[in-house]
């Protein structure tokens, strides 16, 4: 059944259309995380093994992805700089030859830059650029042969909702997220013959270790915002791997427990 735009976006903010048929279990699916050593990618991780997949666990920080895969059974921990190609490339294999499969992948790992424009260092710029953007360009083309192998497949790619207004002392980074919603965009409609479905995430200010830990749960840095927890955030990464939906933007604010669920067509 379809959901039109405005119903779509009635019910919990979406605003493209999806299936219900393209819903899908995610118990026994091999996803893989990028930045699964803290904050949004650990809590999505977590999620996905209490669902019944088998998370992929990808990070720099190797001590962290093997506490984390203690704790996961099932999951893999493979230590990965996400920038570096020949690592990207191994990570796809490790995630092949351990489940045969790659059914999922969240484009999560990333890192902020603040400062006004005119003192941001442009190597360091560089440097998120590759992190930001190429880097979940590059693990998307990683997982394409197998997804299209398999015909099916679900990529989120995680944005934020800084991308929604002109951000003052946080253009360098939001201008890498703004990237990430035009390549996911594109890779939406360029993918989806192929059975993969594409999804953009925005969320809204987390507490987790993103810009040294600058949201403390609970609290408001802005007129309107409340700082969410990434088990929240995660919430609703788990429901686009499930429905597909193009994009999903998580209101300021409150949090919704309710966001995290699929929505009936009404
Ligand atoms: N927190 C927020 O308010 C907020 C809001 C909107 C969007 N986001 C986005 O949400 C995503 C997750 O961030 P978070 O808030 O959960 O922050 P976080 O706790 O700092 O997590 C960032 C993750 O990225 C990984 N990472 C960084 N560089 C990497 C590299 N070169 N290779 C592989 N992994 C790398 C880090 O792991 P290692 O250091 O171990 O490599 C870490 O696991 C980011 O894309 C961020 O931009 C965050």
């Amino acid at each position: 059944m379809q959901l039109d735009r405005q119903a779509g976006r009635a019910l919990a903010g979406s605003w493209y259309k999806w299936r219900m048929a393209d819903v899908i279990d995610l118990a026994g699916r091999a996803v893989i995380v990028t930045g699964a050593s803290s904050g949004i990618g650990a809590s999505t991780a977590r999620l996905l093994h209490a669902a019944g997949a088998y998370p992929v666990l990808a990070a720099r920080r190797a001590d962290r992805l093997t506490a984390l895969s203690g704790e996961l059974a099932g999951a893999l921990a493979v230590p990965t700089d996400v920038t570096d190609p020949a690592q990207v490339r191994d990570l796809a294999a490790a995630a092949l030859d351990r489940y045969q499969r790659i059914d999922g992948l969240v484009n999560n790992a990333g890192a902020s830059l603040h400062g006004p424009l005119d003192q941001v260092d442009l190597a360091e710029f560089s440097q998120l650029l590759q992190l930001n953007v190429a880097a979940g360009l590059a693990m998307t083309q990683a997982v394409l042969p197998a997804m299209r192998q398999q015909g099916f497949g679900r990529i989120v790619n995680i944005s934020s909702g800084t991308t929604r207004r002109v951000a003052v002392g946080f253009g360098a980074y939001t201008a890498t997220k703004s990237a990430v919603n035009m390549l996911s965009a594109v890779m939406h409609q360029e993918l989806a013959g192929d059975g993969i479905a594409v999804s953009l995430l925005l969320p809204s200010v987390t507490a987790t270790e993103f810009g040294d830990s600058m949201f403390t749960l609970g609290t408001s840095p802005r007129p309107g915002q409340v700082v969410h927890s990434p088990d929240y955030v995660a919430g609703v990464v788990l429901r686009l791997l499930r429905t597909g939906e193009e994009s999903f933007d998580i209101p300021h604010g409150p949090e919704q427990p309710g966001l995290a669920q699929v929505p009936q067509p009404g």
